[in-house]
């Protein structure tokens, strides 16, 4: 994999590899897929209060990684290793089944309906850091309400935020960060971004916050998470009226009632729209999110792999619903990725 750097096998997703025949995802007249998506009790949607998240992470020490991405930019995130460490510290708080996965199967890749891949990094999430570079450089981006769909391990959201903090804006920001799986909030999207948040701080304030008598040690790739270090974290977050949004559950007609209240005018989606199942929900949310934002310029940044060998997805059957749903007020833009064996497109949706 050329693209990576510094991944192990186990960190980085292989759902790919067996060559299947892709169908075509809709045949003839498309049924709405919001209105035939069915939610299981167990996965409606729901906001969580980040507060909360936070405080059950007192007192971990997390364990991070820097990753450059192919345009040079630097992101921070969580261990796996470190994760599965927390998940057997605690197992009594964590889903039986993803403890299960992960810790007695090893297995970190999706579980159709039990969990999406959240903890893991896709490399597709890398060109979006990127992607998100170049908006940030173009225009505002930090001043928007923004939706990260399916989000995992957030390093387009953890970008943003080191950015944030990085160039002093204090311009007000929503950030709305949502994976199907609470437990991928909890324990890699929200520590992901309280470490890069971290990062932009100054290495003597870290050192302050971040160690006392009894935990005093203090490493680079480290960060010991004290209730100084929270209350600084959620303090800024206001000085910097930013607002953080974790939702757990699945997509649907419920979860876009539920962000539409923040009036999403930008989406980013990084890997997924894998599942044939999915791919149409995932085209038609953002359509639904951006339409209903009341906003007069919406933008959605969707990666993913060209084809999803073995799953089903593909872009183009992502891009053929999507053109079969849009109106006027819709563009469309693909660029293609081809610096690897593993073609990926960047597909960029402007609403205005
Ligand atoms: C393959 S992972 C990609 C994670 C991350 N965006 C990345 O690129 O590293 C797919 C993501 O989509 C989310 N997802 C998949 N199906 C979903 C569903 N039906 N409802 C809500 N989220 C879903 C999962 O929670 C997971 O975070």
């Amino acid at each position: 994999m050329s693209f990576a750097f510094g991944f192990t096998d186990e960190d980085l997703n292989d759902v790919d590899i067996h060559d299947t025949k892709v169908e075509p995802t809709s045949k003839g007249k498309i049924e709405s897929a919001l209105e035939t998506f069915n939610v299981l009790p167990e996965h409606q949607p729901r906001i969580h209060c980040l507060s909360s998240i936070l405080q059950t992470l007192e007192g971990v020490r997390l364990t991070f990684d820097n990753y450059i991405t192919a345009g040079g930019h630097i992101v921070y995130r969580r261990e796996l290793y470190d994760v599965k460490h927390q998940i057997m510290m605690e197992e009594k708080d964590v889903s039986s089944k993803l403890s299960e996965l992960l810790i007695e199967r090893n297995d970190a890749d999706v579980q159709s309906n039990v969990y999406e891949g959240g903890f893991k990094s896709w490399e597709c999430s890398f060109d979006v850091v990127d992607a998100i570079h170049a908006v940030t450089e173009k225009s505002g981006l930090l001043n928007s309400s923004i939706l990260e769909l399916g989000c995992g391990t957030a390093l387009p959201s953890c970008y943003i935020i080191k950015r944030k903090f990085e160039e002093r804006d204090h311009r007000s920001m929503s950030l709305l960060v949502s994976d199907f799986n609470f437990e991928v909030l909890r324990l890699v999207t929200i520590p992901n971004i309280m470490i890069n948040w971290a990062s932009t701080l100054a290495v003597e304030e870290l050192h302050r916050l971040t160690t006392d008598e009894v935990n005093s040690r203090f490493e680079n790739n480290e960060v010991f998470i004290t209730k100084e270090l929270i209350q600084e974290f959620e303090k800024q977050l206001q000085l910097y009226n930013v607002q953080i949004v974790p939702v757990s559950g699945s997509w649907g007609r419920e979860f876009n009632q539920l962000v539409g209240q923040y009036k999403i005018d930008f989406i980013i989606s990084s890997e997924t729209i894998y599942s044939p199942d999915t791919l149409p929900v995932v085209a038609e949310s953002i359509k639904n999110i951006l339409e209903n934002a009341g906003t007069t310029h919406g933008q959605a940044l969707i990666a993913a792999k060209n084809i999803y060998f073995g799953v089903g997805g593909s872009v183009v059957d992502f891009l053929t619903y999507l053109n079969s749903i849009k109106n006027s007020h819709f563009e469309i833009e693909v660029k293609e990725i081809a610096d690897s064996s593993l073609r990926r497109s960047l597909i960029t949706i402007e609403y205005k």
